[in-house]
């Protein structure tokens, strides 16, 4: 039986009561339970309408007899693998239960109470609860034009900074910066503070930047020792349920983000899966060409409607809908399109949309343009 009130609840810690969880894109499931809709169309979470690379399933499906064993704590094949590709080595890689986590570690190993953490405004909500879990202080810099404001970030630095979140591209604006301003950024930053650079959708936006303004926080490592950059498995390789991503840096800081991770953090499958999933490039060329194709499809009929949106380079764009967005949001489940409110961020009048492929794109304009009241 559930007491009322629990004496255990006085001693929750402080920082862990003011914390604002973190709120998923809506399950397909639970909204055909809700609304007893058969076909629905999810376009929330910036996952990959192409599902993932037929190699992976393939060889999950062969691994399924080792189900009873402890997956390798150290990652070493796929570490391996990875260190290759990047061009690294693999002391320099710890594998999260997505990039979520090693994100959340990096808070825990070099911040605490008194500390404080930088992030921009509109910017991942992981960054304000990592930051909170571990007591800091979160320091929100306005956004400029929807994105890091770089040099403002910059003069929020004082002797408590310990991490400066950044991502780029950024969830759920799409925004970026280029490499001019980041090179700009990076050299200025006192050495002591760790800075990470949040890529998961890197493969994204290489495609739509031009070579002078794109880079690639890698580069940037070996120059940089106070430099981690994350990316993940979940969007352009299309493994978001397996959960697994990883982090980039210097091999001593590497060290101690594995230290505090658990000892089997990543499961086996999802090991294997990351391993034939980087193999198979070719996939992700296709994933990556099939969400510029449906950017443009869903950005033209946008432009089409008169609704103003947030240019972005990722699988996902903000559009605005006014102070009714979240009517139009209740009024697209009813037709079965599940997208994303982003009213947490303080984005009141956005939506976001996914990337779907080019039927699931359709589906969601056939519903704007039947729900959509100018
Ligand atoms: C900017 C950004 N970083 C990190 C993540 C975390 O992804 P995962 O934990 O699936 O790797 C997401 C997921 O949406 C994201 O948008």
């Amino acid at each position: 039986m559930k007491s009322k009130n629990p004496l255990f609840c006085d001693q929750v810690q402080p920082q862990v009561l003011g914390i604002h969880p973190y709120i998923p894109g809506k399950p397909v499931s639970e909204l055909q339970r809700e609304l007893g809709l058969q076909n629905i169309t999810k376009l929330a979470s910036n996952e990959n309408p192409l599902g993932a690379s037929p190699k992976v399933i393939e060889a999950i499906q062969a691994e399924l007899v080792d189900i009873a064993r402890y997956p390798d704590g150290s990652a070493y094949a796929l570490k391996h693998t990875l260190a290759e590709f990047l061009g690294v080595q693999a002391s320099q890689l710890v594998i999260g239960n997505g990039s979520n986590e090693v994100l959340e570690l990096v808070a825990r190993v070099f911040a605490g109470p008194e500390d404080e953490i930088i992030y921009s405004q509109y910017a991942f909500a992981v960054y304000p609860i990592s930051a909170q879990v571990v007591g800091a202080t979160g320091v929100e810099v306005p956004a400029k034009d929807w994105g890091h404001d770089l040099s403002a970030m910059l003069a929020a630095v004082t002797d408590k900074t310990k991490v400066i979140y950044l991502a780029n591209p950024n969830n759920p604006t799409g925004t970026f910066f280029s490499k001019q301003a980041w090179q700009a950024f990076i050299e200025k930053v006192p050495q002591n503070i760790i800075v990470v650079l949040d890529e998961a959708y890197v493969e994204y936006a290489q495609s739509f930047l031009d070579a002078d303004v794109f880079f690639n926080g890698v580069d940037y490592i070996d120059d940089y020792p106070n430099l981690l950059v994350s990316r993940t498995f979940s969007k352009a390789y299309g493994l978001a349920s397996l959960r697994i991503g990883y982090m980039v840096g210097n091999p001593e800081t590497i060290q101690y983000i594995n230290q505090v991770r658990e000892p089997f953090n990543v499961n086996h499958y999802a090991q294997v899966a990351a391993q034939y999933a980087l193999a198979d490039q070719d996939f992700v060329n296709e994933a990556v060409l099939v969400n510029q194709q449906g950017m443009r499809q869903v950005i033209e009929v946008l432009e089409e409607l008169d609704i103003q949106y947030i240019p972005s380079i990722g699988n996902f764009v903000c559009i605005d809908l006014g102070e009714a967005a979240l009517e139009y949001n209740q009024k697209l489940l009813k037709e079965g399109v599940i997208v994303r409110p982003v009213a947490n961020y303080g984005m009141t009048n956005y939506l976001r949309i996914s990337i779907g492929t080019q039927v699931e794109n359709q589906y969601f304009i056939d519903a704007l343009k039947k729900v959509y009241q100018p």
